[in-house]
Protein backbone atom coordinates (compact mmCIF):
# COMPACT_ATOMS: atom_id res chain seq x y z
CA UNK A 1 0.00 0.00 0.00
CA UNK A 2 1.43 3.39 -1.07
CA UNK A 3 2.13 6.08 2.13
CA UNK A 4 2.64 9.91 2.49
CA UNK A 5 5.32 10.86 4.91
CA UNK A 6 4.23 13.69 7.41
CA UNK A 7 7.13 15.28 9.68
CA UNK A 8 6.27 17.82 12.27
CA UNK A 9 8.25 21.04 12.93
CA UNK A 10 9.74 19.46 15.90
CA UNK A 11 10.69 16.58 13.99
CA UNK A 12 8.36 13.75 14.83
CA UNK A 13 7.32 11.64 11.81
CA UNK A 14 4.19 9.83 10.71
CA UNK A 15 4.27 7.87 7.83
CA UNK A 16 0.64 6.58 7.05
CA UNK A 17 -0.64 4.74 4.12
CA UNK A 18 -3.80 5.28 1.76
CA UNK A 19 -5.28 2.73 -0.27
CA UNK A 20 -7.45 4.76 -3.23
CA UNK A 21 -6.45 8.55 -4.61
CA UNK A 22 -7.11 10.80 -1.80
CA UNK A 23 -5.84 14.26 -1.05
CA UNK A 24 -2.45 14.55 1.58
CA UNK A 25 -4.89 16.62 3.69
CA UNK A 26 -7.93 13.97 3.73
CA UNK A 27 -5.12 11.46 4.89
CA UNK A 28 -3.39 13.77 7.69
CA UNK A 29 -6.96 14.63 8.79
CA UNK A 30 -8.19 11.11 9.48
CA UNK A 31 -4.97 10.25 11.44
CA UNK A 32 -5.59 13.57 13.40
CA UNK A 33 -1.91 14.95 12.32
CA UNK A 34 -1.31 17.94 14.23
CA UNK A 35 -0.75 20.82 12.92
CA UNK A 36 -2.71 20.40 9.41
CA UNK A 37 -6.08 22.25 9.95
CA UNK A 38 -7.86 22.13 7.34
CA UNK A 39 -10.25 24.44 8.03
CA UNK A 40 -11.79 24.95 4.96
CA UNK A 41 -12.45 21.11 4.22
CA UNK A 42 -10.32 21.28 1.54
CA UNK A 43 -12.31 23.86 -0.78
CA UNK A 44 -9.15 26.05 -1.01
CA UNK A 45 -10.26 29.04 1.12
CA UNK A 46 -8.27 29.02 4.25
CA UNK A 47 -4.92 28.32 3.51
CA UNK A 48 -4.38 26.13 6.41
CA UNK A 49 -3.38 23.14 5.18
CA UNK A 50 0.12 24.45 4.12
CA UNK A 51 2.83 22.45 4.10
CA UNK A 52 6.77 22.22 2.44
CA UNK A 53 6.90 19.48 0.27
CA UNK A 54 10.43 17.78 0.81
CA UNK A 55 12.99 19.08 -1.68
CA UNK A 56 13.58 15.51 -3.36
CA UNK A 57 10.24 15.08 -4.49
CA UNK A 58 9.20 18.47 -5.21
CA UNK A 59 9.18 17.54 -9.08
CA UNK A 60 6.99 14.52 -8.88
CA UNK A 61 4.31 16.71 -6.83
CA UNK A 62 4.61 19.58 -9.17
CA UNK A 63 3.61 23.11 -8.61
CA UNK A 64 0.56 25.13 -7.29
CA UNK A 65 -2.17 26.47 -9.67
CA UNK A 66 -2.61 29.60 -9.62
CA UNK A 67 -5.51 29.90 -7.16
CA UNK A 68 -3.55 27.69 -5.14
CA UNK A 69 -0.93 30.26 -5.32
CA UNK A 70 -3.05 33.10 -4.58
CA UNK A 71 -3.91 31.46 -1.52
CA UNK A 72 0.08 30.40 -0.27
CA UNK A 73 0.15 34.58 -0.47
CA UNK A 74 -1.83 34.36 2.83
CA UNK A 75 -0.76 31.78 4.38
CA UNK A 76 0.96 32.08 8.62
CA UNK A 77 4.35 30.29 8.08
CA UNK A 78 6.75 31.60 5.51
CA UNK A 79 6.17 30.53 2.32
CA UNK A 80 8.98 28.90 0.36
CA UNK A 81 9.37 27.47 -3.42
CA UNK A 82 7.74 24.40 -2.37
CA UNK A 83 5.25 25.54 -0.18
CA UNK A 84 1.99 23.52 -1.11
CA UNK A 85 -1.91 23.60 0.07
CA UNK A 86 -2.29 19.77 0.70
CA UNK A 87 -5.76 19.61 0.08
CA UNK A 88 -4.59 20.40 -3.85
CA UNK A 89 -1.61 17.37 -3.41
CA UNK A 90 -3.73 14.38 -4.90
CA UNK A 91 -2.11 10.98 -3.74
CA UNK A 92 -1.99 8.09 -6.13
CA UNK A 93 1.06 5.19 -6.52
CA UNK A 94 3.12 7.74 -8.29
CA UNK A 95 3.52 9.81 -5.11
CA UNK A 96 4.39 6.31 -2.54
CA UNK A 97 6.97 7.82 -0.29
CA UNK A 98 6.21 11.31 -0.56
CA UNK A 99 7.41 13.48 2.45
CA UNK A 100 5.77 16.43 3.67
CA UNK A 101 6.77 19.11 6.51
CA UNK A 102 4.39 20.80 8.52
CA UNK A 103 5.05 24.13 9.39
CA UNK A 104 5.23 25.47 12.65
CA UNK A 105 2.18 27.61 12.60
CA UNK A 106 -0.97 27.53 10.46
CA UNK A 107 -2.44 30.55 12.15
S1 LIG B 1 -7.96 22.81 3.57
FE1 LIG B 1 -8.39 24.92 3.29
S2 LIG B 1 -7.00 25.50 1.74
FE2 LIG B 1 -6.55 23.41 2.06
Amino acid sequence: MPSVVFISSRGQRHELSFDRPTSAMQVARSHAVAGIEAECGGTLSCGTCHVYVDEADAGRVGAASQQESDMLDLVAAERTPTSRLCCQIELCDQLDGVVLHIPETQF
